[in-house]
């Protein structure tokens, strides 16, 4: 149980915005298990509207996601005003399709930066004054790992990316404009599931990302994987990233709210890299999930996708060290979570 050392007399109220998808789902079962009283909204764009009962089920204890879009801000303030007492938001609601956001840009500005617009006005109204805002390694770009804080922040490739660029400015310029307290947190490369099997990431259509098409293609919704480019300058010629669980991820959030909650923000906008510090070549993602799985993957080599970064992992120290917060598992225990929420999710389908 979480001991508050935030001289509140009561336990904090914590609205979470994109609730129902991948990262919040699992932040909102840490929440509850930490004794938090939780809000959630989502639109349920991109998750599924059951999400919130798999979340009771997992925490035993009843939840609600109103279905609500940050980008209606007579709703969202009505929302936030209805919810009287909450202390602090997380906020996850955003689209994240890198591809999707260079063919339909307006998109992804409306909902990425309008839709965090709306949310520090719904918040200004309130007098809510704390965020713990979702960022991403890409506003590092091509830079030597491992990656730490200190690493400027490079023009962004595509308009997801500055996306989240132009947030963390504007939480930045809030800060400075009314004093809000903002931790903005940039992952690295979030997989892995819950270990109950109940929830797990929910790709749209054919998904872009590495784990989730390979455990599609193990379960046979793929024909194969293919693997972008052997070819690159690294030991085995693929390229390296820092795969973090959502697990610790989602424990990651709740460490820095209670480091808000605390009063140890002291910058008032700071900023944390969340990573395991250890980077995976595609070619090790495959073979820890061939292990863990005990299924051979149907793979190819094809050519090198279009705007990849050689390699790239954090460097977590500042976040270990002021949040107390350090990873828990493994890449096979990502890959071994991660193949049984998709084997569960086949049983829901064909339920
Ligand atoms: P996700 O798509 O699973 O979750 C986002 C949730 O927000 C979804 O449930 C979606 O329905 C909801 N949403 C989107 N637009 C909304 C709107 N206008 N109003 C209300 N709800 C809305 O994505 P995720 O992987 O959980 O990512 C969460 C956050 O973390 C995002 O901000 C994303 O950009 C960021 N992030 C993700 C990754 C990653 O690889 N998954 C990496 C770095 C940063
Ligand atoms: C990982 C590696 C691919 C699919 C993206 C976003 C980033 C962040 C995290 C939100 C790369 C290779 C992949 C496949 C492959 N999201 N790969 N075959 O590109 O590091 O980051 O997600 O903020 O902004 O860009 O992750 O999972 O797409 O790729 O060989 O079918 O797997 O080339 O080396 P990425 P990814």
């Amino acid at each position: 149980m979480l001991i508050f050392t935030n001289n509140l007399n009561k336990t904090p109220k914590i609205l979470v915005t994109g609730a129902a998808g991948f990262i919040g789902s699992h932040t909102m079962v840490e929440l509850q298990q930490a004794g938090y009283q939780v809000i959630g909204l989502d639109n349920f764009e991109n998750s599924s509207i059951h999400v919130a009962d798999q979340i009771s089920s997992i925490t035993g204890t009843p939840i609600t996601i109103e279905n609500i879009d940050i980008r209606n801000k007579k709703a969202l303030i009505a929302f936030v005003q209805q919810h009287k007492d909450i202390h602090a938001v997380i906020h996850f609601a955003a689209y994240k399709a890198v591809g999707e956001s260079v063919q339909f840009p307006t998109k992804y500005y409306e909902n990425n930066v309008g839709g965090t617009a709306n949310l520090l006005d719904a918040m200004a109204v309130n007098d809510i004054n704390s965020i713990v805002f979702s960022s991403s390694c890409t506003v590092y770009g091509e830079a030597n790992p491992p990656v730490d804080e200190t690493t400027p922040v490079q023009i962004a490739t595509s308009p997801y990316g500055n996306t989240k660029q132009i947030c963390e400015e504007l939480l930045r310029d809030q800060n400075r404009a009314n004093g809000l307290n903002v931790i903005s947190l940039r992952y690295f490369n979030p997989v892995g599931a819950h270990d109950s099997a109940l929830i797990g990431e929910l790709p749209l259509g054919i998904p872009n990302n590495l784990v989730p098409f390979i455990t599609q293609t193990a379960i046979g919704k793929r024909k194969q994987l293919t693997v972008f480019g052997n070819d690159y300058p690294t030991p085995d010629g693929t390229c390296i990233r820092d795969y973090i669980h959502v697990v610790d991820l989602a424990k990651a959030h709740l460490k820095a709210l209670e480091y808000q909650l605390a009063g140890k923000n002291q910058l008032g906008f700071d900023v944390f890299n969340l990573g395991t510090g250890k980077g995976s070549s595609v070619l090790e993602v495959v073979a820890a999930f061939e292990k863990v799985s005990g299924q051979h993957l149907n793979m190819v080599f094809g050519p090198r996708r279009a705007g990849d970064v050689v390699q790239v992992y954090a460097a977590c120290d500042k976040a270990n060290k002021a949040l107390g917060w350090k990873t828990e598992r493994n890449l096979e225990n990502c890959m071994q979570t991660a193949w049984a929420w998709e084997q569960a999710l086949a049983k829901m389908e064909n339920k």
